[in-house]
């Protein structure tokens, strides 16, 4: 016997069962999305893999651990979708998005490929929605990408989800910064865990992200960013916060939230729920003025999200949030006899060119057989056809909520299903 195939770990498959969450988080995104003047993206599942490396940076978790990278047969090393900004600011560059009208508001819907260890809420394949605009330092715009997270939870129907928020500083007052916190680090290096030394040489900011309970001590004494903020940055938060304050949108301060990707500048946030197990960040995302220049193109700066879809329907499932149910089939035709079968094949051909939802069992099977599998199907009405039926022209219709049945000309059983 061969062995039997599974799915490779981390990953899963989305069943038809699955489905009704899915179709509704992904419609309330792309409604959301349209809404707020955004335009849809697709670039590829792989990118050179110096494009993840320049972006994300070198030292960040997914660069360094989490990239699924291969070589391919002309010896060009890429690597599958491991982030979605990077990409889509490689295609801003490319395609000369900078002569548009600015912000360029793009979004997208797509896998990203993370080589994480997998538990609930955290996969090796997972979906996001994100949004990218770029091309505009007004705070006014942050403000704008953080309503469209916010309202995307509130069209989902989910509660208890919190907007962390902070900044993170840029070129100009983060070097200072960090000076300060790498002198108040290495006052306490003996007393930290071995990855709060490596941070402590290859990413300090990332010190704060230390889940280790010795090293929480130090980072709550630990200086700030957000008490060393330059004047711009200073003012671009106040302003954010006073449009988030017009928004009505509320958030909690976090002047320990760093996020895990290099680009960031300024803005940064995160929204977290409430009773899905340690895997709660929904989304995150920020400001990120620098990475069109990094990636060699003109300076264009931007700020977008990225929301995990697969924790928003965590979510959903947790706090028992209803869903719209499947589409079912609008008529179930039950077939009696070869002598119909050339007539139900027409029934159903007119049925669906004219949009009509239509089941029915291939082969021949028995009256109760079919009428099983019509109840089963959910669909509105059954209609019976056998010999006595097509003899007289008509099509037997029943209600399968009423139990009620009548005669229908078979020239009229399309407009009767259209009105009734
Ligand atoms: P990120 O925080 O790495 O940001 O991912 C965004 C969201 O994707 C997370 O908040 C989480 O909901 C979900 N997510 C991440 N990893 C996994 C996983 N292994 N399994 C399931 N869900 C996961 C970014 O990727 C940035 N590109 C977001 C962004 C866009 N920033 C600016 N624009």
């Amino acid at each position: 016997m061969p062995p039997l195939h599974r799915a490779p770990r981390g990953t899963r498959d989305l069943l038809p069962a699955d489905r009704p969450s899915w179709d509704f988080v992904e419609r309330a995104a792309h409604t959301l999305a349209r809404t707020y003047g955004f335009e849809k993206i697709d670039t590829p599942t792989f990118e050179d893999t110096g494009l993840f490396v320049r972006g994300v940076g070198e030292g960040t978790d997914i660069v360094d651990k989490e990239m699924y990278t291969f070589e391919d047969k002309g010896k060009n090393s890429l690597t599958l979708r491991s982030e979605g900004t990077a990409p889509v600011m490689r295609a801003y560059i490319e395609n000369g998005m900078h002569v548009l009208p600015q912000p360029v508001k793009l979004y997208y819907m797509t896998s990203i490929f993370r080589y994480d260890r997998p538990q609930a809420g955290r996969y090796r394949e997972h979906k996001q929605f994100g949004v990218e605009a770029i091309g505009e330092t007004d705070p006014a715009l942050d403000a704008d990408i953080i309503a469209l997270a916010w309202d995307f939870y509130s069209a989902i129907g989910l509660s208890g989800i919190s907007l962390q928020l902070n900044s993170i500083g840029c070129p100009a007052c983060r070097p200072t910064f960090l000076e300060k916190l790498v002198t108040y680090y290495r006052s306490h290096r003996d007393a930290l865990c071995g990855d709060c030394r490596r941070r402590l040489e290859v990413n300090p900011l990332r010190l704060f992200d230390c889940k280790i309970e010795s090293c929480r001590k130090w980072i709550a004494d630990a200086p700030k960013m957000a008490d060393g903020l330059c004047q711009d940055c200073q003012t671009h938060f106040d302003s954010l916060q006073n449009y988030l304050a017009i928004y009505g949108i509320p958030y909690t301060r976090n002047p320990i939230l760093v996020r895990g990707l290099d680009y960031y500048t300024k803005t940064v946030f995160e929204f977290w729920a409430e009773g899905i197990g340690a895997q709660n960040a929904v989304g995150g995302g920020g400001r990120y003025d620098g990475l069109a220049e990094l990636l060699g193109g003109p300076k264009a700066p931007g700020i977008g999200f990225g929301i995990g879809l697969d924790r928003a329907v965590l979510t959903l499932q947790e706090q028992q949030i209803q869903i719209p149910s499947a589409e079912r089939p609008q008529v179930f035709l039950v077939h009696l006899g070869d002598e119909v079968r050339h007539q139900v094949s027409l029934l159903i051909r007119s049925l669906r060119t004219s949009g009509i939802r239509v089941a029915f069992t291939y082969g021949s099977r028995s009256m109760r057989a079919q009428m099983r599998q019509a109840n089963a199907s959910g669909a509105a009405h059954t209609l019976i056809l056998g010999q006595s039926e097509l003899e007289k022209g008509v099509v037997a219709c029943r209600g399968m909520a009423t139990s009620q049945q009548e005669d229908i000309p078979l020239n009229d059983i399309l407009n009767y299903l259209k009105t009734n």
